[in-house]
């Protein structure tokens, strides 16, 4: 067979058909949550236990964070500029960082590292050790722990006995909490909502670098709402003057007016 310029095995669309990883549209959407469809899209299998549920729950944890969030606060920022909802939104998911959304990814990324160097349970402690050594050593934060609002993130632990009732907790959870207990041991840091879901997405058996994807799916409903409030109000809620400090020297002067348009040869 003569090979095509594009492969994919995602979705097939061709006219009046569409399957996602095999399976009919038409069948998803008569008997399949969300939730199922994401697990099938990105692992491509649906769900045998109750990862769709757990997913669901992911999401609708992640779904908004309130203008404290950088991403909510950029994207209503850029909304008041008059651009469009798609690119208001884009401002908000370009604002993805370090400290804030970001660490899904790493997180999942270090616990699937730390995994492979578990052979059985009993190391699990002496791993989570070895990670928490070699980040002080290195003077690095580990991604997902801490957090600037929470010192008790509701979400975190709400999530966390959801996965145990669905009986989609794992490895990857139990070494995120073994690294919890050593941080604990000098610090008051606690496993937060990045490094919750990153733990969770690994024992679901997802690829660490879908990190992102979860954050993006779930915040895109908060920075819509977010972009559409902004939108609404008149006139827009943009910083005046007044709401800004200014820190730099006070007023000075040229010490004679500049030669604009002097001829020099
Ligand atoms: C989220 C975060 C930015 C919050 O920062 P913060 O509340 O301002 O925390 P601070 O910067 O005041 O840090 C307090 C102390 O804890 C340490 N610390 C904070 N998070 C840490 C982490 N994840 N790992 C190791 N040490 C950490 C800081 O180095 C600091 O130590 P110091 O006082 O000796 O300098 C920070 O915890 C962090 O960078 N976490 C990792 C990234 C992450 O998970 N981001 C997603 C958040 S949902």
């Amino acid at each position: 067979l003569e090979q095509r310029f594009w492969r994919t095995a995602v979705s097939d669309v061709q006219r009046n058909r569409i399957a996602i990883r095999g399976y009919p549209i038409q069948e998803l959407i008569a008997h399949r949550t969300f939730g199922d469809v994401v697990h099938l899209v990105f692992t491509g299998e649906l769900p045998e236990g109750n990862e769709g549920v757990m997913i669901e729950a992911i999401l609708v944890a992640m779904v908004d964070h309130g203008l404290v969030a950088p991403s909510a606060a950029a994207t209503y920022v850029a909304a008041s500029a008059g651009i469009p909802l798609q690119a208001a939104i884009g401002a908000g998911i370009l604002a993805l960082g370090d400290y804030h959304g970001g660490a899904i990814e790493p997180c999942a990324k270090l616990i699937a590292q730390g995994l492979e160097d578990c052979a059985d349970t009993g190391q699990m402690e002496e791993v989570a050790r070895a990670i928490v050594a070699e980040a002080v050593s290195a003077g690095e934060r580990i991604p997902g722990y801490g957090h600037r609002v929470h010192t008790d993130d509701p979400r975190a632990k709400e999530l966390l006995r959801v996965a145990s009732d669905l009986g989609v907790r794992g490895r990857a959870t139990a070494l995120a909490l073994a690294i919890e207990r050593v941080l604990q041991e000098n610090s008051r840091l606690t496993l937060n909502i990045d490094g919750v879901i990153a733990a969770l997405m690994l024992d679901m058996g997802f690829d660490w670098r879908l990190g992102k994807a979860f954050y993006i799916i779930a915040r895109s409903v908060g920075l819509a709402a977010h972009a559409v409030d902004q939108m609404r109000q008149k006139p827009l809620n943009a910083p005046l003057p007044e709401d800004i400090e200014y820190t730099g020297p006070p007023e000075r002067h040229l010490s004679r007016p500049p030669d604009v348009g002097r001829d020099v040869s």
